[in-house]
């Protein structure tokens, strides 16, 4: 079988390491070890799974060398004591069982070493860092504030300027660390010097204002780093691969790490002895968006030029990351821009993303929807999540297993939740009835891919897997219990939605005033004429048969015809409900060029979405459009919405078009007539509990798996 990427999918090698691909899975802080920094069976088999998925070389992702000194997260790995290998050497033997390779990210993490703070020790660094200024923590929840890491802002750093016994304990911590991957089977290590952790405190001007050897030029600033790696090389023997990752450039930080200094601090550590370069970056999370930028970037291939800054300056291969889709990967590699792709996110969304590629079954890979739920968990202390793939963090639970009695499985409702547990399902030997009330499967997701396009990409995965021979779709019907019975379903599984009540405020029947609810049947044709009659104009509903939004079946055409006649809303448009709903409409509505302002009951809108995709989108709505906080809305008028702010003052809002964006609540009442009626009833998703994408996805899969 030729594979649909040949180029990322031919051999590589990076010093005398043989790689059977380019793709590599990135350094990614998982979560995943034990309290206590061993690697127990939750990520021995989460790194297993991912090298059954084909991956070329995976990275374990900071592992400390001076655990638990140095660290950020509470289960992070640690690699500073003998005691730990065994448990390391059985993660890497699970990987060689697979064919797979796995390097160790070595990692101190220096002046972001929040368990430090957390647990009064000094916090080693080059100089004392700069007074940082930043309001981003302010979008967080109480709770959220009560995990943050470290404790942020609550305890008062003990700040450690590392002298030269520190420095070479320092060194002797990456080098004895790195003889313990060794020794553990490890194919490689890979010192991270990036992320402003302690060797990119070092090369950083910003955070280093050292005069001694240490500081000042590139080669002083460089110094720790080149130690380090001629220590672990010295350590390890010659042979033994070992590299670092860089940052190309360290943004928003007021001379910082310059393109120039990435590529100096490149070359000097290849004279080192370091055999490969891998790149990212870093942005002082000065705002909301800044580690949307980096590192995980939300713009695609966002750091290949400094990849490409590399060509003819150094003589190993480089690895990229950045948001790097395989096909970009593969027509980079073939142009020489760089030999091996660092993937993270999408591995967690699809272990099997190498595999599929090499069997050509690209539109079977589950997509990142870059919605930042994994990372965020990072950020207060919880184990990393996949939004949209369950098993990430449980694979220690086993492959799905066939079903015990394989029977007739009816899905009531084909939005995320629907179409999971139908895959599911029918991958679990189940034959599946899909039964879908519109006219377009998708449900909620089609239009959460209208706001926030990433989605369609799993929208379109799910209706992909429907192919299943195991899977009947019915589209444009209203499923009862007599229409069940007559199926004869042996497990019903009900994921119709939320019940979306229109909420009670004086203007809200007007034409201009559109619920949520509306746009998404309007959209998927679900009792779409009578809403186009109702609220549309001659005109307006000429355009939208025209556009044919409704017959088309592919999410891309369908969303791209959608946004050019985004019609019924004018052009100032005020959004009530500053959730996730109403957020992400708004930015969507702020990218097609509309004044809007959002109106939210709360303090702390946003609340649904991931604490990192919540920082991006508060920052483009308030930056590009209007937010506003405890807004209590009064009534919607003819050409405005009147309100009253958190003072009692009374406030107005000038709208062309009024979208209503609340009132969402689980809707039992179609599981409860099923039951009611004898049936065998499971619910999921939103009509169960609100839960959006990813609980729809999470609700499908646990259902789907165990009936
Ligand atoms: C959950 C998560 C944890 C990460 N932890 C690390 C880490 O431990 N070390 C590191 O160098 N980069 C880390 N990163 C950054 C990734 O290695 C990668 O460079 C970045 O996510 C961009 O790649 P992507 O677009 O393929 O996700 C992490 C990323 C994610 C999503």
């Amino acid at each position: 079988m030729t594979s649909a990427y040949p180029a990322l999918m031919q051999a590589g090698q990076i010093g005398q390491l043989q790689l059977k691909n380019r793709i590599v899975m990135a350094p990614m802080g998982s979560n995943f070890a034990e309290a206590d920094g061993f690697c127990g069976e939750r990520i021995q088999a989460y790194y297993e799974a991912r090298a059954k998925g084909g991956v070329g070389l995976l990275t374990m992702g900071v592992c400390s060398v001076a655990y638990p000194a140095g660290t950020a997260e509470p289960f992070q790995v640690g690699v500073s004591r003998d005691d730990f290998i065994p448990g390391l050497k059985a993660l890497a033997d699970r990987v060689h069982r697979h064919g797979g390779k796995i390097a160790m990210q070595l990692q101190h993490a220096g002046k972001t070493a929040t368990r430090d703070l957390a647990e009064g020790r000094e916090m080693w660094v080059p100089s004392m860092p700069p007074a940082g200024k930043s309001d981003f923590l302010s979008a967080l929840t109480q709770e959220e504030m009560s995990t943050f890491v470290g404790g942020m802002g609550r305890t008062r750093p003990k700040i450690r300027v590392m002298d030269q016994a520190d420095i070479e304990q320092m060194i002797e911590y990456f080098a004895a660390a790195a003889a313990r991957a060794q020794a553990a089977g490890f194919d490689g290590v890979e010192i991270h010097a990036a992320h402003t952790y302690i060797l990119a405190g070092f090369l950083s001007p910003y955070y280093n204002k050292r005069e001694d050897a240490y500081g000042g030029s590139l080669e002083n600033r460089a110094r720790l780093m080149m130690e380090t790696i001629a220590a672990v090389k010295q350590r390890t023997g010659g042979d033994f691969p070992v590299w670092v990752r860089l940052d190309g450039e360290e943004m928003r930080t007021p001379g910082g790490i310059t393109v120039a200094d990435f590529v100096g601090a490149a070359q000097l550590a290849v004279k080192a002895g370091a055999q490969a370069i891998s790149v990212s970056a870093y942005a002082t999370i000065t705002s909301g968006s800044a580690f949307t930028e980096a590192p995980l970037a939300q713009k695609p291939n966002a750091f290949v030029d400094y990849a490409r800054a590399l060509k003819g300056a150094v003589d190993v291969p480089v690895i990229c990351a950045g948001r790097i889709e395989a096909e970009d990967a593969n027509s980079a590699i073939e142009k020489g821009d760089y030999a091996f792709v660092a993937m993270a996110r999408k591995l967690l969304a699809d272990p099997e993303l190498p595999i599929k590629i090499a069997q050509n079954r690209v539109k079977d890979i589950r997509p990142c929807i870059y919605c930042y739920a994994c990372v965020s968990q990072i950020f207060i202390n919880e184990r990393v999540k996949c939004a949209v793939n369950a098993e990430t963090g449980h694979e220690y639970a086993g492959a799905l297993a066939p079903a015990a009695k394989p029977g007739h499985v009816v899905v009531v409702g084909g939005g995320p939740g629907g179409m999971e547990a139908a895959r599911v399902a029918a991958l679990r030997g189940h034959r599946v009835t899909l039964m879908e009330r519109s006219e377009r499967l998708g449900g909620t997701l089609f239009f959460a891919a209208l706001a926030y396009p990433e989605n369609g990409r799993l929208l379109d995965y799910l209706v992909a897997q429907m192919q299943h021979p195991n899977i009947t779709i019915q589209l444009g019907v209203t499923a009862t219990a007599a229409s069940l019975k007559a199926l004869g379903a042996d497990a019903v599984i009900v994921a119709s939605g939320a019940l979306r009540s229109a909420p009670d405020i004086t203007g809200a029947l007007q034409t201009h005033v559109w619920s949520g609810d509306e746009l998404r049947r309007l959209m998927t044709n679900d009792g779409a004429d009578a809403i186009a009659q109702s609220k549309l104009n001659f005109g307006e509903r000429l355009l939208f048969k025209a556009g044919g939004v409704l017959k088309v079946t592919d999410s891309q055409t369908a969303l791209k015809n959608l946004s050019k006649l985004w019609m019924p809303l004018g052009k100032r448009v005020v959004i009530i409900g500053g959730g996730l709903v109403g957020l992400e409409l708004a930015e969507f509505l702020i990218d097609r060029d509309r004044q809007v302002t959002v109106l939210e009951p709360s303090d702390k809108p946003g609340r649904e979405l991931s604490i990192v995709r919540r920082w991006r989108v508060l920052e483009a709505v308030e930056t590009h459009g209007t937010l506003q906080r405890s807004a209590v809305v009064n009534e919607i008028t003819g050409d405005a919405v009147k309100w009253t702010d958190s003072e009692g003052n009374p406030q107005s809002s000038a709208a062309d078009s009024v979208v209503l964006a609340l009132g969402a609540g689980p809707d039992t009442s179609l599981a409860d007539a099923l039951t009611a009626e004898g049936l065998s009833v499971h619910s999921v998703g939103d009509c169960l509990a609100l839960g959006y994408i990813e609980g729809a996805m999470r609700d499908g899969h646990r259902v789907a798996s165990t009936i």
